[in-house]
C-alpha cells in the first residue's frame, strides 16, 4: 500500500490544483496544534458525488460551529470538487474536503490573524469494513463516550471530535473487531467511530436520537428510505440494556455506506432480510 502523502495525482488547495506530493503545510499550522479543522467524507459513484451540495454546506456549517468562515461559497466548493475529480481521472472515488486554520502571525490558542486554508483530495477507496457487508461487522464497546453538546460542538464534523474515535478504534482492532460502538455522556447508545447505528426489533427500526453526535447524511437518507418502505422508525434514546432484545443492526455513513453488524461486545445480531435490503437499496440509490 502506498502512503497517502506519496501518490501521483493532484490535490485542490486554496483555489488551485497542486501536484499530490506538494500539498503540504508548515509545522506551525494552528490546526495541527489545536484541532482547528473541519472536514467532509463524500463518495462519488459513476462520476456523481452523492448528496454533494449537502456535504459542501455541512463543511461550511462545521467551520462556523468552530468559529471560522471558509472563504469559498458552496458553488465554488462544488466546482473545486468537480475539477479535482477530473484532474485525477476518477469517477468512483472517496472525496475528502477539509478546511483549517493555517500558519500565520498567531501561534497561541487564539488564531484570528491566521489564514483559513481549504483543500480537497480524492482517491479510490473500497469497502470501509472489508467483507462485513456480507458477514456483519464485529464491534467492540468503546470506553470513550460522545461528549455533551455543552462540552464540544457535537454537530460539527470537526477534527477534535475524532480524538476519542481513533483511540476507540485502535482498542477495538486490538481485540479483533473492526470498529467500536460508543455510548454518549449520559450512557445512551450513540454511534460507531465514523458511522451512525440502527437496530431492528420485530420489524421496526430503532436508532439513537442525534442530540450529541453527527446526524449523518447517510443516516437521514436511510431513514427516508425506510419511510418509503413503510417501515416504522423510532428515533429515541436507547439504553445499553436494550441491545439484548434487538435482532438486527447496521451502520450507516458515507464511508461505511450501509454495513450490517453481526456482533457488539457480547451481543449477537443476524444479518437479516431488512439489513440486506437496506444494503442493496442504498447501493442502488447512490447510483441513480
Ligand atoms: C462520527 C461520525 N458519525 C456519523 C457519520 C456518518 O455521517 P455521513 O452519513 O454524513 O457520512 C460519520 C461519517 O461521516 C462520522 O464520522
Amino acid at each position: 500500500m502506498t502512503a497517502y502523502d506519496d501518490r501521483d495525482g493532484f490535490i485542490w488547495m486554496d483555489g488551485k490544483l497542486v501536484p499530490w506530493r506538494d500539498a503540504n503545510v508548515h509545522l506551525l499550522t494552528h490546526a495541527l496544534h489545536y484541532a482547528s479543522s473541519v472536514f467532509e467524507g463524500e463518495r462519488a459513484y459513476g462520476g456523481t458525488i452523492f448528496k454533494s451540495r449537502e456535504h459542501s454546506q455541512r463543511l461550511k456549517t462545521s467551520a462556523n460551529l468552530i468559529d471560522f468562515e471558509i472563504p469559498y461559497t458552496v458553488d465554488e466548493i462544488e466546482a473545486a470538487k468537480a475539477e479535482v475529480m477530473q484532474a485525477n481521472g476518477l469517477k468512483d472515488a472517496y472525496v475528502r474536503a477539509l478546511a483549517w486554520r493555517g500558519a500565520g502571525e498567531d501561534m497561541g490558542v487564539a488564531s484570528r490573524r491566521n489564514p483559513v486554508r481549504t483543500a480537497i483530495a480524492v482517491w479510490e477507496w473500497g469497502a470501509y469494513y472489508g467483507d462485513a457487508k456480507m458477514k456483519g461487522a464485529k464491534l467492540d464497546i468503546a470506553k470513550w463516550r460522545r461528549p455533551d453538546p455543552a462540552t464540544a460542538p457535537s454537530q460539527a464534523k470537526a477534527a477534535g471530535l475524532y480524538m476519542i474515535c481513533t483511540m476507540s478504534k485502535h482498542a477495538a482492532e486490538a481485540k479483533g473487531c473492526s470498529d467500536a460502538m460508543m455510548f454518549d455522556y449520559r450512557g445512551y447508545v450513540a454511534e460507531a467511530t465514523g458511522a451512525n447505528i440502527f437496530f431492528v426489533k420485530d420489524g421496526e427500526v430503532h436508532t439513537p436520537k442525534p442530540d450529541c453526535f453527527l446526524n449523518g447524511i447517510t443516516r437521514q437518507t436511510v431513514i427516508g428510505m425506510l419511510h418509503d418502505k413503510q417501515v416504522k422508525v423510532h428515533e429515541r434514546h436507547i439504553l445499553p440494556g436494550e441491545l439484548e432484545g434487538f435482532q438486527q443492526c447496521w451502520l450507516t455513513g458515507t464511508a461505511a455506506e450501509v454495513t450490517p453488524v453481526g456482533q457488539i461486545g457480547d451481543y449477537s445480531f443476524e444479518v437479516g432480510a431488512l439489513a440486506r435490503d437496506m444494503v442493496e437499496s442504498y447501493e442502488r440509490l447512490v447510483r441513480t
